[in-house]
């Protein structure tokens, strides 16, 4: 494609072109038959939004407070590992974009920049840890202290990786890092995802069975609780059980995620298990979204059904691979107009006047039932 990219699927078909497959396939994968892959985008579909007119929108006002923290948009980048292998500068062309555009970075415990390196690349702008907790809690507790001293301003507690999901084209890759890249959070060989050889399976997959502790449970989420005063998110919450659980554990939010579909498959679309979430939790902690979020009226229609700001998993990676930190900064700024766009033609100035009744389920999905 030899014209500038002007929608976040422009962004996917220009990175197929430039990255090597086996960085691509793992970027794009999701687990098994990948059935919540396509789900995830084709979900937003089955949602129709009802506008308002007639409410003078001239003067917009996009911002939005996560953690206490304004952003520019209630659109964040979230955590994906490894971004070196889509651009030389990686997650620290990924934070300098997020600080241009006024909104927050969710850093991998798995990046390819450390959790320093990205501090210093944007000390002003709003970052959060995301964390695995590893079998060895003295690793998880030093990255912990490590985000606290680098002034991240949370933890997104991943909770849906016990194990690593199957990714066939990952396992048919024999995924692992090309060298001589390494998981730059870690000095050494095992954890650092650098190691020659990871035998027949996805090395990432064989790298998770080793080091992530897939004993983590409830209780867990207390340890974390006393060991850290940053707000701690879950990421990876899909049931209003889980949710209503995770809020007596005195969590400060819930990224609904079904971890861009590279889990557990046949899971609901997050935008589907969006409303239940939100009913379950009252109003408690604040709750976010990730998953196909490719337009702007895919931001409206979660914040309408309650999510307080959405993240962004692969366009982030389309747009560091395509131009770097430019790129990345184009996605965030096409996202940006698309949702300005969308909430004044549904009539709202900003995002205290986005209401449950923009949006209903579409009479297509209802024909289906
Ligand atoms: C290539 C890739 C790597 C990811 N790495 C991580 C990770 O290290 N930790 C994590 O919690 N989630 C990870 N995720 C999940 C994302 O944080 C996010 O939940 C998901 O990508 C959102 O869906 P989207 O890609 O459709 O926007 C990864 C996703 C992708 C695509």
């Amino acid at each position: 494609m030899s014209r500038s990219p002007v929608c976040i699927n422009d962004f996917e078909k220009l990175a197929e072109g430039i990255l090597p497959k086996a960085v691509y396939d793992y970027y794009s994968s999701g687990a098994d038959e990948q059935q919540t892959l396509k789900d995830n985008v084709a979900a937003f579909s089955r949602w129709q939004l009802c506008p308002r007119v007639l409410r003078d929108v001239s003067n917009m006002d996009l911002s939005v407070t996560i953690l206490g923290q304004r952003v520019s948009m209630p659109v964040c980048v979230s955590a994906t590992a490894m971004q070196r292998m889509a651009h030389p500068e990686g997650e620290v062309a990924t934070v300098r974009a997020c600080r241009s555009q006024g909104t927050g970075m969710m850093l991998s415990t798995w990046a390819t920049s450390s959790i320093e390196e990205v501090a210093e690349a944007a000390p002003e702008a709003t970052r959060w840890l995301q964390l695995y907790i590893y079998k060895d809690r003295k690793v998880t507790a030093s990255l912990v202290r490590r985000a606290e001293a680098a002034g991240y301003r949370g933890i997104f507690l991943t909770v849906d990786t016990p194990y690593l999901g199957k990714r066939l084209a990952d396992v048919r890759n024999k995924f692992k890092l090309p060298p001589p890249l390494r998981m730059a959070n870690f000095e050494n060989l095992d954890l650092s995802f650098s190691k020659k050889d990871y035998g027949e399976d996805s090395g990432l997959a064989v790298y998770t069975s080793s080091a992530i502790d897939p004993t983590i449970k409830w209780q867990d989420i207390d340890w974390l609780r006393q060991l850290t005063k940053l707000p701690i998110v879950l990421k990876g919450i899909l049931r209003a059980d889980d949710a209503r659980e995770a809020v007596k554990h005195g969590i400060a939010g819930i990224l609904v995620s079904n971890h861009g579909a590279r889990q557990l498959d046949c899971v609901s679309a997050t935008i589907d298990a969006l409303p239940e979430i939100i009913e379950a939790v009252e109003g408690r902690v604040e709750v976010y979204l990730d998953g196909g979020v490719r337009k702007g009226t895919d931001v409206l229609k979660a914040l309408a059904l309650g999510a307080k700001a959405v993240f962004l998993g692969r366009p982030a990676l389309w747009g560091l691979a395509y131009q770097g930190e430019e790129g990345v900064h184009k996605v965030l700024q096409i996202l940006k107009e698309e949702f300005r766009l969308a909430l004044a033609l549904a009539g709202c100035r900003n995002v205290n006047e986005i209401d449950g009744s923009l949006v209903k389920k579409g009479t297509w999905a209802r024909s289906r039932i």
